[in-house]
Order: structure tokens, then C-alpha cells, then sequence
């Protein structure tokens, strides 16, 4: 069966997501600046997020190298072209610091020490203006073609993928990071892709598990939406 959306529905259930991805990176210099030295325990629950949030932007990455930009290189390589060469460079940018990331957030986990944090720290710095810039980009340029040349079964399945690539116990939360500041009719759409008997717990827990995330992160279960102000520098 060939499913459809209205107009702007896959731009907006993306913005949704890039808009929490903006939020969680954004605060994460600010966060990581925050652990004083040898506290392990907050190391842990700041590095636990790092790696959440990371894994959350490498699976939707992934997601558009394999259902999108093969499409619209077959479908519209006069329009998309030019933006691939900038895009690809984004990616493996992107990709690089995560690696890096990855070692950092291992040696910082042992000691809490502030030399493991300020490394941390300075990749996050590195990578916040790309991955905004990667964002923005992509939001301007290449949603246009998306809602153009991509069908919403093609746009269901690769969000539906997603879903299924994320284990199964941290989906709930997944949603409540995503929906926290989505529109309704985007937190709907996104709704609609999952099973429609896991949607009435999914739509329960999401907004309870995100506050409890949220005030072990944050400190609070309401933290400021702010995802477009910069913060890039804290130290
Ligand atoms: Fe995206």
C-alpha cells in the first residue's frame, strides 16, 4: 500500500529531530565544563549522554547515507551535486570526532580527571560548528529535494529501520529526547511509524522517561528548549 503525507510532514518530523540533536549537543560543552575533577560519578552520567546522543546522530546519518542521498543522486544529480561534495566532508568530520570522542570519553570515565575532561571538552568545541553548520545546511538545501523526490513509504521505511536498529529498551526514551520539543503534528508523524499497539505506551513514557533523563542530566526535568542559541566556547 502506497502511504502519503501532507506537504512538509517529512521537513518537519526532521527539524524535530536536528532541533534535539541542537539542544543535547549544544548544552554538552557546558555540561562536560561542569564536572569537577575526580568525580567519577558525574563523569559517568555525562559520558553515558555523550555516547547516547552520539549513537542517536550516527544511526540517523546512517540512515540518510543508505535511504536518501542514493535517491536523490538518481533522481535529481543536477540539484543535489553540489551539495554532496560539502555534505560527505560534514559526515566524515562528523564521524572522525565521534572516534575521537569515543577514546576520550574512555580515558575521561577512569579518572575524572580534568585533562581527560578538558579533552572532551575541546572535541565537542570542534564539532559543534560543523554539526550545526551540517544541520542547517541540510535543512536549507537538501529537505526541499527530500519532500520533492523521496516517498513517504521510502521516508517511513528508513525511520522505521532506525527504529529497529535501536535497542529496543532505549526507545521510549529515544522518542521522549526527540518529542520534547517537536510540533504535534511532527510528534504524531513520528508516532505513526511505529507499531500501533507500542504507540499508547510509547506516547505514556516518552515525556516521563525524558524528564527523568533530563533531571539526571540537567538538573532539571525541564531544560531550556535555547537549541538555536550557540554555545560552542565555555572555556
Ligand atoms: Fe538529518
Amino acid at each position: 500500500m502506497t502511504n502519503t503525507k501532507v506537504p512538509g510532514a517529512m521537513t518537519r518530523e526532521m527539524v524535530m529531530v536536528h532541533t534535539a540533536f541542537r539542544r543535547e549537543f549544544g548544552f554538552m560543552p557546558e555540561l562536560v565544563h561542569g564536572v569537577f575533577e575526580g568525580d567519577r560519578h558525574r563523569a559517568e552520567i555525562i559520558s553515558d549522554h555523550i555516547e547516547l546522543i552520539s549513537s542517536v546522530l550516527h544511526r540517523h546519518h546512517h540512515g540518510e547515507d543508505m535511504h536518501i542521498w542514493p535517491r536523490l543522486l538518481e533522481r535529481c544529480p543536477e540539484e543535489i551535486l553540489p551539495l554532496v561534495h560539502g555534505m560527505e566532508g560534514h559526515h566524515e568530520k562528523i564521524a572522525a570526532y565521534g572516534e575521537d570522542l569515543t577514546k576520550q570519553i574512555a580515558a575521561w570515565r577512569t579518572d575524572a580527571g580534568v585533562a581527560h575532561r578538558d579533552a572532551v571538552l575541546h572535541t565537542l568545541e570542534d564539532l559543534l560548528p560543523i554539526l550545526t553548520e551540517h544541520l542547517g545546511m541540510e535543512e536549507r538545501f537538501v529537505l526541499p529535494l527530500i519532500e520533492k523526490h523521496i516517498s513517504a513509504d521510502e521516508w517511513d521505511g528508513m525511520v522505521a529501520e532506525g527504529a529497529g536498529e535501536t535497542p529496543p529498551e532505549q526507545l521510549p526514551l529515544m522518542f521522549g529526547i526527540i518529542m520534547y520539543e517537536g510540533a504535534p503534528s511532527a510528534v504524531q508523524d513520528a508516532l505513526n511509524n511505529i507499531p500501533e499497539e507500542a504507540r499508547p505506551v510509547i506516547t505514556e513514557a516518552a515525556p516521563r522517561l525524558y524528564g527523568d533523563y533530563a533531571e539526571r542530566v540537567y538538573g532539571t526535568r525541564t531544560p531550556p528548549f535555547g537549541s538555536s542559541r550557540a554555545r560552542t566556547k565555555v572555556s
